[in-house]
């Protein structure tokens, strides 16, 4: 199914619905949008080798780069979840995301997350300062 949506979060919520989170019963959507304009989501996809599990975030890199190609940068992201009792609980990017969307991102890339009480907005920079590189 094709989502549609008027904005990242309201595409990282339905994204989220198809979420594959036998084991967790946690469901996390992502969307990104790239600096050509475009829109892409993920959503996270378990295995019972919990090993194998691919995060929500990293699977919208990758369809990013699917469509548009390893030149493609990260301008901003919206990261929601939805827990087994369908509440939305406080969920920051894990750091394995953090250092993937940071490959394809800039430090003043935009990132947004569910809070308590309200969506806690933040940069890249400041979700993985210092991350790896060599
Ligand atoms: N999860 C994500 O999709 N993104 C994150 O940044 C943190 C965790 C998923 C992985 C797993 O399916 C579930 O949340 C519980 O860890």
């Amino acid at each position: 199914m094709t989502l549609q949506a008027d904005s990242l979060e309201q595409l990282a919520e339905q994204v989220a619905k198809h979420a594959y989170a036998p084991y967790s019963t946690f469901s996390v959507g992502a969307a990104i949008k790239t600096a050509a304009g475009n829109i892409y989501s993920g959503c996270n996809v378990e295995n019972v080798s919990s090993g194998l599990t691919v995060c929500a975030e990293r699977n919208a890199v990758g369809a990013a780069i699917a469509a548009e190609g390893t030149a493609m940068k990260v301008v901003e992201v919206f990261v929601t979840n939805k827990n087994a009792a369908g509440e939305t609980i406080h969920c920051s990017p894990c750091g394995a995301c953090r250092q993937v969307l940071a490959e394809f991102s800039a430090p003043d890339t935009k990132v947004t997350y569910r809070g308590v009480e309200k969506n806690i907005e933040t940069t890249m920079g400041d979700l993985l300062p210092d991350g790896f590189t060599f």
